[in-house]
């Protein structure tokens, strides 16, 4: 946890960008350190950024109940953004500030090495799919390297579109059965990446 724990304090004191100016708390991610899976959303909203701590407002709410509908609770995954500080009134990320974020959002990737990726939402999916609509590819696995990502929607758009949730739902149900033909075809945990590898900006 040492590295994960010293880029979290990093990232509290991070002014890379404009967004740490209108920030309360920077919102680094919340989870153990030995997941199989990690969950990028876009950005912390109004509650992550009082308590520092991502998903915990109302998409979080419901992202925690479609994680316990397959048995799994936040202790056993990895949750965080791409941009780790709050986008005024929650508007967009920009570009710029994404790019400057980048290397967090990389380095938490290399330290957990997780098997598998759920991109939630529109921007984390740009991570492997790019130039495609979040309606086409919602629920399609991509291996980039040794990762396998799975874009879902975001929990918040079935907030605001109630027909999203049953996507969500399905897309969530097939995640057991995703990981545990990735346990099969993998041999065990990897050796954990030695700090002076890590590429930090
Ligand atoms: N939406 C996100 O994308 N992330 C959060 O942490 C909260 C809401």
């Amino acid at each position: 946890m040492y590295e994960l724990d010293s880029l979290a304090t990093q990232i509290r004191q991070c002014s890379r960008c404009r967004l740490s100016r209108t920030r309360t708390h920077a919102v680094p991610g919340s989870g153990s350190d030995t997941v199989r899976i990690m969950l990028i959303g876009e950005a912390p909203g109004f509650h992550e950024d009082q308590q520092g701590i991502p998903f915990v407002g109302a998409a979080g709410n419901l992202l925690d109940t479609l994680l316990a509908s397959i048995n799994m609770s936040r202790e056993q995954v990895f949750v965080t953004n791409v941009v780790k500080c709050r986008p005024p009134d929650n508007r967009d990320p920009q570009p710029d500030e994404i790019e400057s974020c980048r290397g967090y959002l990389d380095a938490q990737i290399e330290l957990l090495r997780p098997q598998m990726i759920v991109t939630l939402g529109r921007f984390s999916m740009q991570l492997a799919f790019r130039g495609v609509s979040i309606t086409k590819v919602h629920g399609q696995t991509k291996r980039v390297g040794d990762i396998l990502y799975y874009p879902m929607f975001h929990p918040a758009a079935a907030l605001h579109q109630p027909s999203y949730r049953t996507f969500l739902e399905q897309d969530m149900r097939r995640i057991p059965e995703i990981l545990s033909s990735l346990q099969d075809s993998e041999p065990g945990p990897k050796p954990p990446v030695p700090p002076a590898q890590l590429t930090l900006f």
